[in-house]
C-alpha cells in the first residue's frame, strides 16, 4: 500500500506524528508538503494531494490542517475524491466501509496524535462493503459528472 500525505502549518506536526505512526506499520507514505509550521494555504497542499489520489498514483491520502475542515472542503473539489473529515474511530471506520473515502482530513489542533493514529488505522483497515453503497457511491459520482466540471484524473 502506498499513501500520500499532506498539510498546511496548523497541520503540520499531526502529519509528521501520523508519518512515524505508518512508518512504524511499514506503510509507504509519500509527504507532499508542507514541511514546516510556516503559514501557508491549505488549498495548495490538499489540490497536490488531492490530485495525486484521484490519478491513481496512490492508495489513498491523508490530509492535516488546524480543524481538518478546510482541506476536506478543499479536497472534495477536486473529481473522484471522497475526503472524509474524521474526528472519531467510529466514523473513520465507516468513511471507508460505507463511503469508500479515499482521502481522510484530521484536524492538527483538534485531534492528538494518538487518536489520530488510531482514527488512521481504522480507515487503513477497514473495507468498503460495496452492495447499497456502492450504488450511493456512485451516485456521488453522477453529481460530479453532472455539476463538477473540469478534467477528469
Ligand atoms: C490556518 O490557520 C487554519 O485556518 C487552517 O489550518 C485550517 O484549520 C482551515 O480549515
Amino acid at each position: 500500500m502506498r499513501l500520500v500525505i499532506g498539510s498546511d502549518h496548523g497541520g503540520f506536526a499531526l502529519k509528521e506524528s501520523i508519518k512515524k505512526h505508518l512508518a512504524e506499520r511499514n506503510i509507504e507514505v509519500e509527504d507532499y508538503g508542507t514541511f514546516s509550521e510556516e503559514s501557508v494555504d491549505y488549498p495548495d497542499y490538499a489540490l497536490k494531494v488531492s490530485l495525486a489520489v484521484a490519478k491513481g498514483e496512490f492508495d489513498g491520502g491523508i490530509l492535516c490542517c488546524g480543524t481538518g475542515i478546510g482541506v476536506s472542503i478543499a479536497a472534495n473539489k477536486v473529481k473522484g475524491i471522497r475526503a472524509a473529515h474524521v474526528t472519531d474511530c467510529f466514523s473513520a471506520r465507516y468513511a471507508k466501509e460505507h463511503n469508500n473515502a479515499n482521502v481522510i482530513c484530521l484536524g492538527g489542533r483538534v485531534t492528538g496524535p494518538g487518536l489520530a493514529d488510531m482514527i488512521v488505522d481504522e480507515w487503513l483497515d477497514a473495507e468498503f462493503q460495496g452492495g447499497r453503497h456502492l450504488k450511493r457511491v456512485e451516485k456521488i459520482a453522477e453529481i460530479e459528472r453532472e455539476y463538477l466540471h473540469g478534467e477528469e484524473c
